[in-house]
């Protein structure tokens, strides 16, 4: 370890106490106060200061701040010259994005490796995204000196991941833009409750991400982008996520800690005489535990899980809703296309050649199925049928049980004194018509609509009764 000179803060001495036993578990906040040993940068770098060892990939950065050093050099960003170098075909244009360069960051011209060729440039490091730092390294605390990466990738996307990641051999910052990720609805202006999930910085502040953003961040709201659903320094999980994508729990799963705000009716929640419907319920779906449970359910929650919740798809939401492909020209093996996934579609509408087209209303018959066939149904034209043919049950059950709810006097709905039979079952009729439902769960939306329907019948048995055409005595038996 680097000799450490003196520490700042209160915490000064406890955090010394941890390094030395705990070795790389020290708060994320700790820093050394004195300049660092490094090289002077060589003329033309504009302040990037790099490695101070590039064989031990160790940057000066990582001097002081010694626990984003350790995760980060975990990561792929650190191996980026070598793998550029090992590759078959490595040219001179080819270095700006696999190095410390003015490629990611506010620099214009050229900076870093681009104008240095000085392998302490190699990789993309902390200045990659931070922006140089000798101004920082040099008085650490001097006001404004800290380098503050962006999180945002809007007019400013040449100065962030967007400016490497895109391009038609990696369009990730064109298939996000193009995505609801890429959206930034205005509501959550103003309304901590809502930015937990709607807006990037609310969401990683409600993940405990401490740090503290950019005036430009800070005046904008931000939509969900790469630094959200991605860690700039821990490669701990797959692709470099903030969270895992195969735990079965709502709390662990990326995906599911924002897609999850209402599964199940909220008592507290009545608003214009009827009780909330759901609202982004698919972590809960996919988990089984989704819906209003009437009393005569002959299953426990969270019993139902069918396939596409379990083991046998790993990447669970990701499984059908991030998938990379990429598409050559059958005669000459040319490069056609790629697709990172990044626009989120599970069954994107497609072109006669199955290329993207970017709609959003076309027929299952006009969408691709490519996601389903990854290890699990044997074709695209299988999962489609099986989709369709899921779809049609519940959309018939779904019309059956609105039936019946319009026969119920309006007093049995949206009284907060009293959440009724009949409400829940509108709570369930709701679930099981939001887009995708019949993909995410097919069998627990019909157990719960069929037994809707019992209790309806045998609380409202004056009004209504099952259609006949409705078999409730159907065994569920997911595949
Ligand atoms: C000599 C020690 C030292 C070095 C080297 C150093 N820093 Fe810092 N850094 C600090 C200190 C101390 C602070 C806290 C400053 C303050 O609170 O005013 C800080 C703060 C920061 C912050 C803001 C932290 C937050 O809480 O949001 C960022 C970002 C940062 N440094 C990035 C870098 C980068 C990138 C480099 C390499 C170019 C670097 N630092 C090199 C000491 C250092
Ligand atoms: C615009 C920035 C940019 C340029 C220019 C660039 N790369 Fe990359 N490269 C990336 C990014 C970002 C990734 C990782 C994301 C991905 O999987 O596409 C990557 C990944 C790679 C990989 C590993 C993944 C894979 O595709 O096998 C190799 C090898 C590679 N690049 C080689 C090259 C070569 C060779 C060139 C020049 C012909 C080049 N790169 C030019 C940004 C760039
Ligand atoms: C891929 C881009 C990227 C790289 C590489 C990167 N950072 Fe960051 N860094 C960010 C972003 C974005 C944030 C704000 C979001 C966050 O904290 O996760 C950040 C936040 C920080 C902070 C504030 C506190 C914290 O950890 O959240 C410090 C300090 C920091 N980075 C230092 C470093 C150092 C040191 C390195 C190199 C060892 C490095 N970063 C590499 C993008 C990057
Ligand atoms: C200077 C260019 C550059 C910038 C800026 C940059 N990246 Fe990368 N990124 C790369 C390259 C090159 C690779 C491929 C490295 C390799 O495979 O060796 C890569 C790889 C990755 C990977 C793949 C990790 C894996 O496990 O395979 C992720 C995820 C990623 N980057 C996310 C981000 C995010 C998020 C940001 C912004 C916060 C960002 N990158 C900023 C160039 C960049
Ligand atoms: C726990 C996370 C979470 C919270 C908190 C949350 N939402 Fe959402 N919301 C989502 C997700 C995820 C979606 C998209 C998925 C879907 O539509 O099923 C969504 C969708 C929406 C939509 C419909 C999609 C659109 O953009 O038109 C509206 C409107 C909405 N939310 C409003 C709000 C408001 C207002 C608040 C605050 C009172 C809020 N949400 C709080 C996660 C959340
Ligand atoms: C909503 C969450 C989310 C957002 C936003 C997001 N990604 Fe991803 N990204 C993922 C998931 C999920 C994967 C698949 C990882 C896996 O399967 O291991 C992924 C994969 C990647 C990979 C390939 C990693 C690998 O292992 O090969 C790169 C590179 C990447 N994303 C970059 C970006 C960039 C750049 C942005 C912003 C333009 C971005 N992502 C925005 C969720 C997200
Ligand atoms: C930080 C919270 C957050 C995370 C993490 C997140 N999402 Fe979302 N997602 C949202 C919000 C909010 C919306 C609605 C955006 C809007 O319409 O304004 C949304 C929209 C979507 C949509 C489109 C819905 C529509 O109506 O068009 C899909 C599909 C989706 N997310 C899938 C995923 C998947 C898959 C993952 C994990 C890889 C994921 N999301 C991770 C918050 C999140
Ligand atoms: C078995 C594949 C599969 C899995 C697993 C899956 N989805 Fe879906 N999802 C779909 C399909 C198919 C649709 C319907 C898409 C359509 O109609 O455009 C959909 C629709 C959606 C929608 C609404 C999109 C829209 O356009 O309104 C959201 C949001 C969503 N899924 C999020 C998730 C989340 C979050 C997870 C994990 C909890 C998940 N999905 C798991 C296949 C899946």
């Amino acid at each position: 370890m680097d000799t450490i000179s003196s520490i700042r803060g209160p915490l000064g001495l406890m955090a010394l106490f941890a390094i030395l036993v705990l070795g790389a578990c020290v708060d994320e906040r700790v820093v050394f106060e004195e300049r660092p040993l490094f090289d002077d940068p060589p003329a033309g770098a504009q302040g990037f200061v790099g490695y101070s060892d590039a064989e031990a990939k160790r940057t000066v950065c990582g001097a002081c701040h010694v626990s984003q050093q350790a995760r980060w050099s975990e990561t792929a960003h650190a191996d980026a010259w070598a793998t550029l170098a090992d590759s078959p075909n490595p040219r001179a244009f080819c270095e700006a994005c696999h190095t410390v360069s003015e490629r990611g960051n506010p620099v214009e011209g050229d900076a870093g490796w681009t104008a240095t060729g000085n392998p302490r440039y190699y990789d993309v490091q902390c200045e990659a995204c931070h922006g140089p730092g000798l101004d920082h390294v040099t008085v650490p605390d001097a006001p404004g000196s800290q380098p503050l990466a962006t999180i945002g990738l809007g007019a400013a996307a040449d100065q962030a991941c967007a400016d490497c990641h895109s391009g038609v051999h990696r369009p990730f910052a064109e298939e996000w833009a193009a995505s609801s990720h890429g959206d930034m609805n205005p509501f959550p202006q103003g309304r901590p409750e809502c930015q937990s999930c709607h807006e990037g910085k609310g969401a990683l502040r409600a993940w405990g991400v401490k740090s503290i953003f950019s005036p430009q961040d800070q005046a904008e709201l931000q939509a969900i982008t790469c630094a959200v659903c991605h860690d700039p320094h821990d490669g701990r999980h797959d692709g470099q996520l903030r969270f895992a994508l195969d735990a079965a729990d709502l709390e662990q799963n990326l995906c599911m800690k924002c897609h999850n705000q209402r599964g199940e009716p909220d008592l507290g929640s009545i608003t214009g005489g009827q009780f909330r419907g759901p609202h982004a319920p698919e972590g809960p779906l996919l988990l089984g535990t989704a819906g209003w449970h009437p009393p005569n359910l002959e299953f426990r929650p969270g019993e139902i899980l069918g396939t596409h919740g379990s083991e046998a798809n790993p990447r669970m939401c990701a499984g059908c809703h991030v998938t990379d492909f990429e598409m050559q020209d059958p005669e000459t093996g040319d490069f056609v296309f790629r697709s990172t996934g990044h626009t989120f579609e599970a069954i994107p509408c497609v072109d006669d050649d199955g290329l993207p087209t970017g709609e959003a209303d076309c027929g299952l018959t006009d969408r691709s199925f490519r996601s389903c066939t990854d290890g699990c149904h044997g074709s695209e034209a299988a999962a489609r049928s099986a989709l369709i043919v899921a779809e049609g049950r519940i959309n018939d059950l779904a019309e059956d049980i609105g039936e019946m709810l319009d026969q119920i006097p309006d007093d049995q709905f949206g009284d907060p004194d009293r959440f009724t039979s009949a409400d829940g079952s509108l709570f369930n009729m709701q679930l099981a018509q939001m887009p995708g439902s019949a993909a995410h769960n097919p069998f627990l939306i019909e157990a719960l609509l069929r037994a809707s329907m019992r209790q309806l019948e045998a609380d409202y048995g004056e009004f209504v009764s099952i259609p006949e055409t409705v078999s409730l005595e159907r065994r569920l038996t997911p595949h």
